[in-house]
């Protein structure tokens, strides 16, 4: 099997984040504008055959895990045959998807099926009208039964990603609790202020294209919201840094009769590729874990390039460099598209700075 490439820096690069698409049946306010992303020709996008085909080829040059986000990735027609299609491929060992859970009550039986091993799903707060605040398109409840449902089915581990925002002021202590009796694994994100800040937040709604998402009725009035959060308003000191929140979070625990949160080794954590530090309450099933995007530079550690859904590598979330290989995809040679890869992986930046103003949305970078 093929060894790990290693980027300008040393760094293995095994793990492959893809974005199906930039389209969500939800419009987080701090991922998507109201009206979501600008609709794409069909052409643009790659199909599952060029995605499978992509990761057949990067798997030949080290790559061993992928996740599946988007947009939201469970919106994407193709998203059970591209699983099947990528747990085809041998050298994959782990197969992972992003969701904000809103549709695995339906897809979880055959995402099960197809192969996916596992799912991270987002959940920013229990608190239904702040839910729908943050969303402006989803219920809490749809959010919930997604997490029953991957329980259910059995994918493992299941992990929950909560992103925590100072002015939101959102209940981390109740999150964490999930933990406590169920097999999840709260992760509590440093919100990154990422995105176009003319456009964030503050249009009017329009919900034309989610005839496109074909998610069913979305909840759109919420008499308690009927402007939303304006997100665009939100600044540094809003990334609350994960050691405040967990003394936080641990005091809670003391203080509720539960006990201090422990910190586990680092083969003690749900498995995974990505960066959280994980904590567990005494006796829990699950454990609370950190993902400190802002306060601990984990760039140095970083395993990780991206696929866009327009056929796009990025080596770094938080640079606009790109490099185009759909085309490439589209009419070139197996060895071409290694090239295009290699050039990527060669060229991945030592470490990121916040840009300003970046060109996409989170939602188009694929979180
Ligand atoms: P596993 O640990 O394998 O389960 O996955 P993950 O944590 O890498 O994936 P997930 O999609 O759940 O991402 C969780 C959070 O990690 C995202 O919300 C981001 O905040 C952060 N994150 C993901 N990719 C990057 C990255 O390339 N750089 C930085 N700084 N943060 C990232
Ligand atoms: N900062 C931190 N996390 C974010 N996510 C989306 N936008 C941001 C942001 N600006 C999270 C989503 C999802 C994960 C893939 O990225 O909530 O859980
Ligand atoms: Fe959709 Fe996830 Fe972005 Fe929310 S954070 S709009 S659920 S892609």
């Amino acid at each position: 099997m093929a060894e790990e490439l290693h980027d300008g820096f040393g760094r293995g690069i095994s793990y492959l984040r893809i974005a199906v698409t930039d389209k969500c049946n939800f419009r987080c306010v701090y991922c998507m504008p109201p009206e979501g992303v600008p609709p794409r020709a069909h052409d643009e996008l790659l199909t599952a055959e060029e995605i499978a085909r992509f990761v057949r080829i990067v798997a030949a040059e080290g790559v061993r895990r992928v996740r599946l986000t988007g947009g939201e990735p469970l919106v994407s027609h193709r998203i059970v045959p591209l699983i099947r299609e990528i747990r085809a491929i041998p050298e994959i060992e782990d197969i992972s998807l992003t969701t904000n859970g809103a549709l695995l009550p339906r897809l979880a039986p055959a995402l099960k099926d197809a192969g996916l091993d596992r799912v991270n799903i987002s959940l920013d707060t229990l608190d239904p009208v702040q839910f729908h605040e943050i969303t402006r398109l989803g219920r809490l409840e749809q959010t919930l039964a997604g997490i029953d449902a991957a329980l259910a089915y059995g994918f493992d581990p299941v992990k929950v990603n909560c992103v925590v925002v100072r002015r939101l002021a959102q209940d981390a202590f109740g999150l964490a609790k999930l933990s406590l009796d169920r097999p999840v694994h709260v992760r509590f994100i440093e919100y990154m202020p990422i995105g176009d800040e003319e456009t964030g937040t503050t249009r009017a709604l329009d919900v034309s294209e989610l005839a496109d998402a074909a998610v069913g009725e979305p909840a759109v009035t919420n008499p308690h919201c009927p402007g939303g959060v304006d997100a665009s308003a939100w600044d540094a000191s809003d990334t609350v840094p994960s050691e405040e929140l967990r003394a936080r979070i641990s005091r809670a625990g003391e203080d509720a009769g539960i006990g201090a949160l422990e910190p586990l080794a680092a083969n003690d954590g749900p498995s995974g590729a990505g960066p959280a530090a994980y904590w567990r309450f005494p006796d829990a099933a699950g454990t609370v874990g950190f993902i400190s995007a802002m306060s601990n530079h984990f760039c140095s550690a970083c395993n990780r390039m991206r696929l866009t859904a327009d056929g796009a590598i990025r080596p770094c979330l938080f640079s606009d460099a790109e490099y185009r290989v759909r085309e490439t995809l589209r009419a070139g040679s197996d060895a071409a598209v290694a090239a295009i890869w290699r050039d990527a992986v060669a060229h991945k930046p030592q470490e990121h700075q916040m840009i300003e103003g970046t060109e996409r949305f989170m939602s188009q970078i694929g979180g």
